[in-house]
């Protein structure tokens, strides 16, 4: 546990990710990938509700999509210790070309995971889109670090752990996470970025965000003890970066626990519209 006052390494590396990964052959642990969604987000982006959003270029057509997965999937690949594993997130519009791009490589589909989020919005012709998919992939089927975190109370199995491939976390979008810094649109939770590091890291290891955004992965890994690089397209973001992930300012590693979860009444309301 890294309570001895040590420090993380942590950095942010701006450019494209394709040009900037291969630097860092059999690097990382664990890399965590949250690519542009693919969307023309718009007045009429309805799907994530991002109406209000100034949002990077994030514009592809469908052939564009699945060739740029491929691309830094295998970059990915390339940067990934023998051991290491990879989460990928993606909304559902887009995952058809994410799973068909990773057939084309060599990782291993280990789980497909289904994240349940609560936008609290409304649609009236539609269902309202409250999941991501998540993939978790690894190089080697056979060797990956996998540290389950739940103890379920009610099974006979006491004290045993394990991980469910559904994560149910209705108090929790991009949009209202306590953490969250100005000027990024698509902020993913500490807390959803905090289960994936403690499930498949180590204290010390070494992890990878090949889609930084707003440095979220970065504070996350400063605060479990993990050595953290984040890789991020524009500069723009970069005052965002060093805010939230508290460059420049001490962060003594925690234990290796979750963080307490919100309450739901927390964040209803806040996007609380018709569409
Ligand atoms: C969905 S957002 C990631 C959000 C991030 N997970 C967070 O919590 O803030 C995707 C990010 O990837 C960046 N990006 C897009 N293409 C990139 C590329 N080729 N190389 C590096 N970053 C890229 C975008 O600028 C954007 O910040």
């Amino acid at each position: 546990m890294p309570t001895d006052g040590k420090e993380s390494s942590y950095e942010v590396v701006f450019g494209d990710v394709l040009e900037t990964l291969p630097n860092y052959p059999e690097k990382f642990n664990l890399i965590i990938a949250d690519p542009p969604f693919g969307l023309e987000f718009d007045k009429g982006s309805h799907e994530y509700g991002a109406d209000d959003y100034i949002l990077y270029d994030d514009k592809f057509s469908g052939d564009e999509y699945e060739e740029f997965s491929f691309k830094w999937i295998s970059a990915c690949h390339g940067a990934l210790a023998k051991s290491g594993a990879m989460y990928v997130i993606s909304g559902w519009t887009r995952v058809g070309e994410i799973l068909n791009a990773v057939k084309r490589t060599r990782f291993h589909l280990i789980n497909h995971i289904i994240w349940h989020f609560g936008w609290g919005v409304f649609a009236r012709k539609r269902y309202v889109t409250s999941h991501y998919h998540v993939l978790f992939l690894a190089k080697d089927k056979n060797d990956y670090c996998f540290v389950p975190q739940f103890s379920n109370p009610n099974t006979k199995r006491k004290g045993e752990k394990y991980e469910e491939d559904v994560w149910y976390w209705p108090q929790y979008n991009r949009g209202n996470d306590p953490d969250r810094a100005p000027n990024h649109p698509c902020q993913i939770s500490l807390a959803v970025l905090e289960k994936i590091v403690l499930i498949s890291s180590k204290p010390g290891d070494w992890i990878g965000d090949v889609f930084s955004g707003s440095g979220g992965t970065i504070l996350a890994c400063r605060r479990l003890g993990r050595n953290v690089i984040g890789f991020e397209k524009k500069k723009e973001y970069e005052s965002t970066i060093r805010q939230k992930a508290k460059f420049g300012e001490k962060i003594i590693p925690r234990a290796e626990k979750l963080v307490k979860k919100v309450d739901l009444t927390t964040f209803l309301g806040e996007n609380d519209k018709d569409r």
